[in-house]
């Protein structure tokens, strides 16, 4: 069965795209059969933080011209399957976002789990991806104004009857000034999923047009990705081992 996984958030800016493009290539790396689907189509950027060039096919021409979703996934060379957006002005008149939900009909039973790149804000374009979601995952910084916008996205949520997965606090620094994670947490009323750092990391895998968790593997926001997209594919974590007491280790029968 094919699971749809909408990354969201209010205000723009907070990290949807990275998040979107680490998950999937996190969740590529546990065995699972992932699309990434660029549904940001009036300011769209997933294939420009992936490197993808210009590609024929686009979730433009899908939603204006009715060309099939399969003539625009792009094979990446890291494995993952990219539904991009044009870049170009033009290519925005007449989309119609209603059509998402067909869109993404025909792609059901090819892979394991499609995660939507959202517009942030509360329009159509958001209530769309809101609309086709199994799930959703809502982005936030830690600061008043992020976490507002993302308590209005919760709420729509709520009016679409789709389910919230919880949030992600991304670029989380310490500080004495950001929201701290348990107010945001009464906040949304929704479960924390994993808070990434602050990392340079991020802008300089952007830079280079590869996800973080293929550019640096080791590194603290890479192994937050890594961790989140274990919890998604189902993976338990391991307990740690309890060691029986001495005496019991001492009679082997026990
Ligand atoms: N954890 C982080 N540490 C440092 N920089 C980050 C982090 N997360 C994202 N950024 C930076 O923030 C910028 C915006 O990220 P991103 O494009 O993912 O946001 P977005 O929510 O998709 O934006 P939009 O609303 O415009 O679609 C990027 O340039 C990225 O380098
Ligand atoms: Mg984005």
């Amino acid at each position: 069965m094919t699971r749809i996984l909408t990354v969201i958030s209010g205000k723009g800016g907070v990290g949807k795209t990275t998040t979107v493009s680490n998950l999937g290539a996190a969740l590529l790396q546990k065995g699972k059969n992932v699309i990434i689907l660029d549904a940001n189509v009036t300011t769209p950027n997933l294939s420009l933080h992936l490197g993808i060039p210009f590609y024929p096919t686009t979730i433009h021409d899908v939603l204006r011209k009715d060309r099939d979703v399969n003539e625009a996934i792009y094979h990446h060379p890291s494995g993952l399957r990219i539904v991009p957006a044009s870049l170009s002005i033009d290519a925005m008149k007449d989309v119609n976002v209603k059509k998402l939900e067909r869109v993404l009909w025909n792609l059901l039973g090819q892979a394991d789990i499609i995660i939507v790149d959202a517009a942030a804000g509360l329009g159509k374009e958001a209530q769309a991806a809101i609309d086709v979601a199994d799930e959703l995952i809502i982005v936030t910084n830690p600061e008043l104004p992020a976490v507002t916008d993302a308590l209005k996205t919760i709420r729509l949520a709520e009016d679409y009857g789709t389910k919230v997965m919880g949030a992600i606090v991304n670029r989380f620094r310490g500080k004495s000034y950001e929201l701290p994670l348990d107010e945001i947490e009464d906040m949304l009323e929704v479960p924390i999923l994993t808070i990434i750092p602050e990392d340079l990391s991020i802008p300089k895998s952007i830079s280079l047009k590869v996800p973080v968790v293929n550019y640096r593997p080791g590194c603290r926001s890479s192994l937050r990705f890594k961790r989140l997209a274990g919890k998604i594919a189902g993976e338990r974590r391991r307990r740690a081992r309890i060691k029986k007491p001495w005496f019991k280790r001492f009679f082997k029968w026990s």
